[in-house]
Order: C-alpha cells, then structure tokens, then sequence
C-alpha cells in the first residue's frame, strides 16, 4: 500500500498535528482517507499506516473493525448505502428500506449488485433520529425517507446523478454533514 503523492503530503501533514510521540492519534484520519482512495479498507493499507505511525498493526486492525464506517471487503464502486437500522430509524419505515436494497441490490448485507456498482448493510444510529428514517452514503446523510423517495435515490445514483444530502423531504437537516477530513 502507498498514499498517491497528495495524500502522502496531507498524511504527513496530519501526523504532524501532534506532539512526538503521539503519531497514532492521527490513525482514524489516515485510516478514512486511505478508504477514499482504496474504495474500502484493504489489509496492505492497515500495514501501511501502522507503519507509518509506528503502531502495532493489530493496534490499527482494532481501530478498522471497531467502526462501522470502515468497510473492510470491497464495496459497491458507485455507493455503498448505510441503512440505520436502530429503533426510531425502524419505526419509521427503515425494514421496507432494507426490502428495497435486498431487491435492488443483493440479497444479503455486504454483497455486491451483480454490476459492482452497489453494495449495502444495516447499521446502528447515524445520529439523526429526528429525521428518521435515514441512510448513509459515504460521509452523506439522505433522511426523511419512504420507499419512494429512496427507490429516487438508487435511480438518481445508478444514473450518474448526484442526489442532494439531507432531508428528502425538504425539512431541516438535523445531523452535522460531512465525515472525518
Ligand atoms: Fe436512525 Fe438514530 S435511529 S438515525
């Protein structure tokens, strides 16, 4: 594994954000950006970046398996569609979301659509109850959804359009956008 140049500079950068000694709080930050530009989290890149922070890389393995935003198989290249799956989420609709991505994309969690370009899985909160039911794609939010306005969604991604995050349905967004930088 190795960052592109750029990447290398802004890893370094990041490292440098703290003291000596301290190289491995920058571990979440390297281990989301080599996921921008692998696709997922590979084996090669947790190597890597334990060794760039001098980390042991079981150290690194806890970290990429602890969060659910670290995919550690290949996911679909178009989008990989988080749906929460928790209590409020379930309540309001988020099982006929599920139905959908089982229909549409893979019978199971973690699969890829026969195109490659999808994948799915069923997550825990995403922190956004009050616009439940919601999904995430990559560091967006789409909320407020139904069966509708999500099959728009997958239609709008398969062609090449990009939906706009946040409420579907036009209310006020009620979770902070955008993942680690
Ligand atoms: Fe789904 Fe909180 S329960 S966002």
């Amino acid at each position: 594994f190795a960052f592109t140049p750029d990447n290398l500079v802004w890893a370094k950068r990041e490292i440098a954000k703290y003291p000596p000694g301290k190289e491995a709080s920058a571990v979440l930050s390297l281990l989301w950006r080599a996921q921008e530009q692998e696709g997922w989290t590979t084996e090669p890149a947790i190597r890597g970046i334990a060794d760039m922070l001098g980390m042991a890389y079981i150290r690194v393995l806890e970290v990429a398996t602890f969060y659910t935003m670290f995919q550690l198989a290949p996911v679909g290249k178009t989008a990989h569609i988080q749906v929460c799956g928790t209590t409020p989420c379930m309540l309001r609709g988020s099982e006929a979301l599920i139905e959908i991505c089982k229909e549409r994309i893979a019978d199971h969690a973690h699969e890829l659509s026969s195109d490659g370009k999808f994948s799915w899985e069923e997550v825990e909160c995403l922190g956004c109850c009050a616009n439940a039911p919601v999904v995430q794609i990559g560091k967006d939010t789409y909320e407020d959804l139904n069966p509708q306005l999500f099959d728009k969604l997958l239609y709008d991604l398969r062609t090449g359009k990009a939906p706009k995050p946040g409420s579907q349905i036009g209310r006020r967004a009620s979770c902070p956008q955008g993942g680690p930088t």
